[in-house]
């Protein structure tokens, strides 16, 4: 059936590994090879181009989001086997939340354009009628939306109730930084009704069933739920910020966190996916092992909550329960897959859905594997920052399988032992992402799902949620590695939220629900962005073409100022064709100065002839004048021959 997939993330420093300039080039020269380590050197190019993965995907600047509105994130530029090009409430918060973290350390205003964009979006999408009800009834919880904000009507697995909680969690992560910024006024005005929509979606339906993250059961999901806490926990919190108050958020979200222990079986020793199962729609029965609870507990990641590595009530990365979770979730799949093969437990393998998945073959995922490598990032950065390590029966074979001298005991920072477990998680974790990096092809294209018996790259290309993954899980990598010093970082990468009281358990679990209000939020009147530094006086300007091309044959461009070679053919700048798959794309990056006016075409040349051979696009000269705009630099999005 269906499945799709998405992701996110936290904690990330990307500013560690991100340049700082809005554009990288083309080509990353792989510094110093031989002495570093393969997965660093891997990244350091990754990292970049998974950025542009995300960035490409969302409208209308992204190079394979043409025609799609501005703000609109589609999953994959993929239009069949599996047609992708939809808006999936759930991908694009999680999406734009990897965006915010990540702008909250970059600064890179091309990110905080999409972010706007997209919360522009929201405003109007939150009133689309859909199969699913309007604004007001349930219309909030339709799972995805056609490219052009139309309803999709389709049968489909509806609702979905955990996108209006991710989404809410996506744009208070981005008010909160706003408000940091002194525009506590912006967000009390204009974004605080889109959130307070979708929080009073979470406190209504919270305790209704719901379509799973992968679209296929109706019941009760443990991802859902955890995602539903989190939000009404960040909620409660920016109301407090904006001297308002959520009474629904303070009420149901006690409710929902002792929903959420049932979720965890003592017996069984691993957190079930789904519960309440409806049975008219029951697929054959189910471990209940499943990656989406090693999604849940890394989107619910609060790295200063005070309930830190606790159970019960908490499914934090670095918990016990959410660590036996992980081992049980991680096994699975070690008998299933041939590329598995003879791997020892407590290395790492491929990672899918889950056991029994059939869709597309059932293959692993490549946000699986990265999801179960950021859970344990995130688990060692909590261990440093509180330096100390409980390990007990519940977390003793997680840490058995990779410190095979492990015993129940609580071990502190800094003896030797302590760090000697943190350091044999962190390599562990590094197996996943070694994993993907094996399985991802030269050019670094990330799809939604490689081959069980190849590890060949399969089903949706470019998936939004597979780069925002590679992303999130580099970021938790890198905040992983520098945690000691870095409780200041923490707060520049927006994840300071204030202080709220720990909701406390109630004794006894209830079904709850508090409803309304629901108001339709007003355009939003954004802040002015910085635009240019002083004394900046050139911009990067990316050329994007579509243009189908056969091996051995380049595209440039020329044009007239120097920088685009004067129409000197042999001068021209030669695009890069690394992002070329279901989109014949070739783009490049040419940094040019500010109102500068110029006249430029695209042309074709074999690599193997003369390099005035040249054959021009059978058009006018293309015209432009680069203009100075806040938004990290232009975009120009052509198609070979075509006017604009
Ligand atoms: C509603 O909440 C109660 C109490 O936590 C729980 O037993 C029940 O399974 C929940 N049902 C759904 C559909 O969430
Ligand atoms: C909230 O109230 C406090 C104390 O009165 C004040 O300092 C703060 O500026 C207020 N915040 C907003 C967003 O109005
Ligand atoms: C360690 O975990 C055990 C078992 O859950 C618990 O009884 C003990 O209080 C914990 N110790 C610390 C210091 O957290």
């Amino acid at each position: 059936m269906r499945g799709r997939g998405l992701s996110t993330l936290f904690g990330l420093i990307l500013a560690l590994l991100l340049p700082v300039v809005a554009f990288r080039p083309a080509q990353i020269p792989l510094s110093d090879a031989s002495e570093s380590d393969p997965l660093d050197v891997w990244l350091e190019a990754e990292i970049p181009y998974a950025l542009d993965g995300v960035l490409n995907n969302i409208g209308s600047r992204g190079a394979k989001a043409t025609g799609v509105y501005e703000g609109v994130v589609i999953a994959s530029p993929s239009k069949n086997d599996p047609n992708y090009f939809y808006t999936w409430t759930r991908d694009a918060a999680l999406t734009i939340k990897c965006l915010v973290d990540a702008f909250a350390v970059s600064n890179d205003p091309r990110l905080q354009q999409a972010i706007r964009d997209y919360i522009d979006v929201q405003v109007s999408l939150q009133t689309v009628s859909t199969p699913s009800g309007d604004l007001a009834t349930g219309g909030l919880g339709e799972p995805k939306f056609e490219a052009d904000l139309v309803a999709f009507t389709g049968e489909w697995g509806r609702p979905q109730r955990d996108g209006p909680a991710l989404r809410a969690i996506a744009i208070i992560a981005y008010a909160d930084w706003l408000i940091e910024q002194g525009h506590a006024s912006v967000v009390d005005s204009f974004l605080w009704p889109v959130v307070r929509n979708d929080l009073s979606y979470v406190s209504e339906y919270w305790n209704t069933s719901t379509y799973d993250i992968w679209e296929e059961v109706h019941g009760s999901s443990f991802f859902t739920t955890a995602v539903q806490h989190r939000a009404l926990v960040d909620g409660a919190a920016l109301a407090l910020q904006l001297n308002r108050s959520c009474p629904n958020c303070l009420s149901q979200a006690p409710q929902i966190l002792c929903f959420l222990q049932s979720f965890w079986s003592p017996s069984d020793a691993f957190i079930h996916a789904n519960t309440n199962l409806h049975h008219n729609n029951n697929p054959p029965r189910r471990s209940g092992k499943d990656s989406s609870a090693i999604l849940a507990s890394i989107h619910a990641f609060n790295p200063l909550a005070a309930a830190a590595c606790d159970d019960p009530t908490s499914f934090q990365p670095c918990s016990a329960r959410a660590l036996a979770s992980h081992k049980a979730i991680t096994d699975s799949f070690r008998p299933l897959y041939p590329i598995n093969q003879g791997i020892p437990a407590g290395h790492a393998v491929a990672v899918g859905r889950y056991p029994e998945d059939v869709y597309q073959g059932g293959q692993p995922w490549y946000l699986c594997t990265l999801a179960a490598a950021q859970q344990l990032y995130h688990a060692v950065a909590q261990w440093k920052r509180l330096g100390s390590l409980n390990i007990t029966a519940v977390n003793l074979p997680f840490f058995r399988d990779i410190y095979p001298s492990a015993a129940a005991g609580v071990y502190t920072s800094p003896s030797q032992t302590f760090c000697q477990l943190v350091e044999a998680v962190e390599t562990y974790a590094d197996g996943f992402m070694r994993i993907v990096q094996k399985y991802s092809p030269a050019n670094g294209a990330l799809a939604e799902q490689f081959s069980r018996v190849t590890g060949t790259p399969l089903s949706a290309k470019d998936l939004t949620w597979s780069y925002v993954a590679l992303l999130t899980a580099s970021a938790a990598r890198a905040h992983a590695r520098g945690t000691e010093q870095s409780d200041t970082d923490m707060s520049l990468a927006g994840l300071d939220t204030p202080p709220s009281p720990p909701p406390s358990l109630p004794n006894i679990c209830a079904p709850t629900s508090a409803t309304g209000p629901y108001i339709p939020a007003t355009k939003i009147s954004w802040p002015k962005m910085p635009c240019l530094a002083p004394g900046e006086e050139t911009i990067p300007v990316r050329f994007n073409v579509r243009v189908s091309t056969i091996v051995g044959e380049d595209i440039l461009v020329v044009g007239s100022v120097a920088a685009l070679g004067q129409w000197d053919v042999r001068q021209a700048v030669r695009l890069s064709a690394d992002e070329y798959g279901v989109v014949p794309l070739w783009y490049g990056v040419v940094e040019l100065r500010v109102g500068r006016e110029m006249e430029y075409k695209f042309i074709k040349r074999r690599a193997d002839e003369d390099a005035g051979d040249v054959v021009w696009e059978n058009r006018l000269n293309r015209e432009l004048r680069v203009e100075e705009e806040c938004l990290g630099g232009m975009v120009v999005n052509a198609v070979w021959g075509e006017s604009e």
